[in-house]
């Protein structure tokens, strides 16, 4: 099925939340662009949801403001907005059909009959169950449950659909398959999406965007690509993928003193002085034969994860410990095992830098 439900643009200003004396959200500021789907990823409590609550009016911001493709939308009440949402739990009408739940919109905007029985229809083809119009709720799976949910919240054609952890509930092998699938679905409807998550995983899958949250503030927005490769802070470096840290001391704008050794950076330190927080992938460190140059380091620990291996090493000399991700055949060539040693190298190029 192919449609043009409209995506618009939403724009978030300066928006912040106090509940009491508590700041739940910090001066957010974002734009969303037509069709694109931003993911909201941060831990548990750092406001993702309130956001989402916000956007969609459920919630009332202390201060800023709020635009859907142009309209101020700040003192809208939710009704009066264009969105469709699906929470992490079911929350269908348990004593209503699938068919009569998917309709709920329609009915309530007073859609002619056939009109709704058709749009019912064909949405209930398009999330994948077009043979279960007739049953309720409780008759199916929690993943089952959830397409309901998403016909229901896409069934009035929005122009946003927000999302607030909808897979969370799902136990792994269906969150995948369903996460792919609501991808394609916004892919295809073109509809401007919003996902709350706190599974980094989902995220970076998913978005077109990430936005990354913690403590009511925004981190970092970016492509998976540049909040994985390019964090803008420690949080970031720490929350999205594995990371090593180790504590530095700037010799130069350039250059850091790490142990016993200098090591050049990629790009220039704020500070040219004082202590600087290191900070490298486990598969950006290079093992070597211990006959190269860098580091000797003992393997403590190796864990065989099918796709590569995890080994934890501990430098010679000043004791630092990193996690190394090797590939398969790597580990065998270089006879990686307990009590094994190697050489270590810290690529300049993969070296992140952090304020300490
Ligand atoms: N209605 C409320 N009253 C008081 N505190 C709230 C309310 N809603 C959320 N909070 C607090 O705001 C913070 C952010 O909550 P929430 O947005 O639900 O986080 P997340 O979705 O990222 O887990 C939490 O500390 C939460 O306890
Ligand atoms: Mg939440």
């Amino acid at each position: 099925m192919k449609q043009s439900i409209q995506g618009s643009r939403l724009v978030v200003k300066n928006v912040g939340k106090h509940f009491g004396d508590f700041c739940a959200l910090r001066d957010i500021n974002l734009e969303v662009e037509p069709g694109e789907l931003v993911c909201f990823l941060g831990p548990s409590g750092c406001g993702k949801t309130t956001l989402l609550r916000i956007i969609a009016g459920l919630e009332t911001q202390s201060s800023g403001s709020l635009y859907q493709g142009g309209d101020d939308i700040s003192l809208k009440p939710p009704h009066a907005r264009d969105f469709g949402i699906v929470f992490q739990s079911y929350a269908l009408f348990p004593n209503m059909t699938v068919a009569d739940n998917v309709a709920y919109g329609l009915r309530s905007v007073g859609a002619p009959k056939q009109q709704i029985q058709h749009r019912v229809c064909e949405l209930l083809t398009t999330v994948g169950l077009p043979d279960q119009a007739k049953k309720y709720p409780t008759q199916l799976s929690g993943g089952q449950q959830q397409r309901v949910a998403l016909a229901r919240a896409l069934a009035p054609s929005p122009g946003l659909l927000l999302l607030d952890e909808p897979l969370s509930a799902l136990d792994a092998k269906v969150r995948n398959h369903l996460r792919a699938e609501i991808r394609h679905l916004q892919q295809q409807l073109g509809v401007t999406t919003i996902m709350v998550t706190h599974d980094q995983e989902e995220a970076l899958a998913m978005a077109d965007r990430v936005v990354v949250m913690n403590n009511g503030v925004i981190e970092q927005v970016g492509t998976p690509v540049e909040v994985y490769q390019q964090p803008a802070s420690a949080f970031v470096a720490e929350f999205i993928g594995a990371m090593n840290f180790m504590d530095s001391a700037a010799v130069n704008d350039r250059s850091v003193q790490l142990g016993s050794r200098v090591l050049h950076l990629p790009k220039p330190l704020p500070r040219g002085k004082g202590a600087v927080r290191l900070a490298i992938r486990p598969e950006d460190v290079h093992l070597q034969p211990i006959t190269g140059d860098g580091w000797e380091a003992q393997v403590n620990t190796l864990d065989y994860l099918g796709a590569f291996v995890r080994t934890q090493v501990t430098l010679r000399g000043c004791g630092l410990r990193l996690v190394v991700d090797v590939d398969p055949r790597s580990a065998r060539e270089l006879g990686l095992a307990q009590g094994a040693w190697v050489n270590v190298t810290l690529p300049s190029d993969s070296l992140h830098c952090f304020a300490a």
